[in-house]
């Protein structure tokens, strides 16, 4: 019997009535490339960007398909296919995989659910033209609201052929084929030097403003110097490219510092700056929902740049989220130092969820506070 894809869930990623599991793009992206998969052998198909383990699940049990390549950026959404496959019985039909050569390797379908940035989307393309197999076709989906004409700019520097299809639903398939000859090495990660922070940044594609440096980011930088000097253990959580955890190990050479972050492309950046800066051994970089590998009370300070501009369904949602898990692995007496949009209502929730909240620095785009664990 087919899987009904109704059945898949988010979890542990948040669940709402008006949040799915399975969208259009998923759904288009399956009936487009059906007669490509029901044509393929086992081994040949990747999965990039799956959110929930729809594209996955649905190629495994239409096409009766295994050793399917996954790659997901997101832990949760490796977490939520898991949880599917074994809820629906497929959970020896696929492997998860980095974002790097293995995961396409003669691979002759790919679907892929598009990211929001052409620096992710590239880093992909050149990935797939570099290692696929020739005659591979990429099917490449979206909703038409996030897609842009640069992201087909992006698939031909790839590809010599490129085909978007009729949108359905509000979502749109781009096809794309016969890889263009790219250079053997891969230009990612790239990176910047920031020579008034004293420091290199590196990043790969999908990572969180790509080696420069946010102005958010900025802003907590620039109070850094008075946060807990004492700190021993130090946390970047959602640490991105890592620059606040190795400026704190660069400044503070007597800390421990602990870099977290749930997407795969930050925890590969932070790795990546930590070592362009020489500060590899003193700064642990961990793939982690928000901490939960990090035993309660355990540290000192946290430093937080929370997301924003995420979809305005989950975004209050995901900064509580973070406030939670700092809240947690702060020993009592600690702090989390939050940088955040000045017309952000953070302050209360911060006080409730941590402790007492003071602004530190506030200027008409970012409000930076500090909060004592209580
Ligand atoms: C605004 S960016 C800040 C990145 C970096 N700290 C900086 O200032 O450049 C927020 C980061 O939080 C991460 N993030 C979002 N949800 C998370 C979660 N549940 N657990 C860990 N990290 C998360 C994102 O992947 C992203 O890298």
């Amino acid at each position: 019997m087919p899987l009904d894809l109704a059945a898949l869930r988010r979890r542990p990623d948040f669940e709402a009535p008006n949040l799915v599991a399975v969208d259009a793009t998923d759904r288009l992206l399956l009936d487009e490339a059906t007669a490509t998969l029901s044509a393929l052998g086992s081994g040949h198909l990747a999965v990039i960007g799956d959110h929930y383990g729809a594209l996955t699940l649905g190629a495994a049990s239409a096409h009766g398909l295994t050793g399917i390549r996954v790659f997901q950026d997101p832990l949760v959404s490796e977490l939520a296919l898991d949880a599917n496959a074994a809820e629906v019985g497929l959970e020896g039909t696929y492997a998860h995989h980095s974002l790097d050569g293995a995961l396409v390797d003669g691979a002759r379908a790919i679907l892929l659910q598009l990211p929001r940035s052409l620096a992710a989307l590239d880093e992909i393309a050149g990935l797939i033209a570099r290692h696929a197999h020739p005659e591979v076709v990429v099917y490449a989906g979206g909703r038409l609201k996030h897609m842009t004409t640069a992201m087909n700019d992006v698939l031909r520097e790839h590809f010599e052929v490129l085909y978007a299809g009729l949108a359905r639903q509000k979502s749109r398939v781009l096809t794309a084929s016969e890889p263009v000859d790219p250079p053997v090495e891969s230009p990612w990660p790239r990176s910047q030097r920031h020579d008034d922070l004293g420091l290199a940044v590196a990043a790969f594609g999908a990572t969180f403003a790509g080696a420069k440096i946010d102005i958010g980011t900025r802003a907590l930088l620039d109070v850094l110097p008075e946060a807990l000097p004492s700190a021993d253990v130090i946390v970047d959580l959602g640490c991105g490219s890592g620059v606040l955890a190795v400026t704190a190990a660069l400044r503070r050479p007597e800390a421990r510092v602990i870099a977290s972050d749930q997407s795969a492309s930050a925890v590969a950046s932070a790795r990546a700056t930590a070592e362009l800066n020489g500060v590899a051994d003193r700064v642990m970089v961990v793939r982690d929902d928000a901490l939960s590998s990090q035993a309660e009370g355990s540290c000192d300070l946290v430093l937080l740049n929370p997301p924003f501009h995420v979809d305005a369904a989950v975004e209050p949602g995901i900064a509580l989220k973070l406030f939670e898990a700092a809240a947690r692995v702060l020993r009592p007496g600690g702090e989390l130092w939050t940088v955040y949009n000045s017309h952000l209502k953070h302050r209360d929730t911060l006080e409730s969820v941590v402790g007492q909240t003071r602004q530190v620095a506030r200027n008409p785009k970012f409000t930076v506070t500090a909060s004592v664990r209580r």
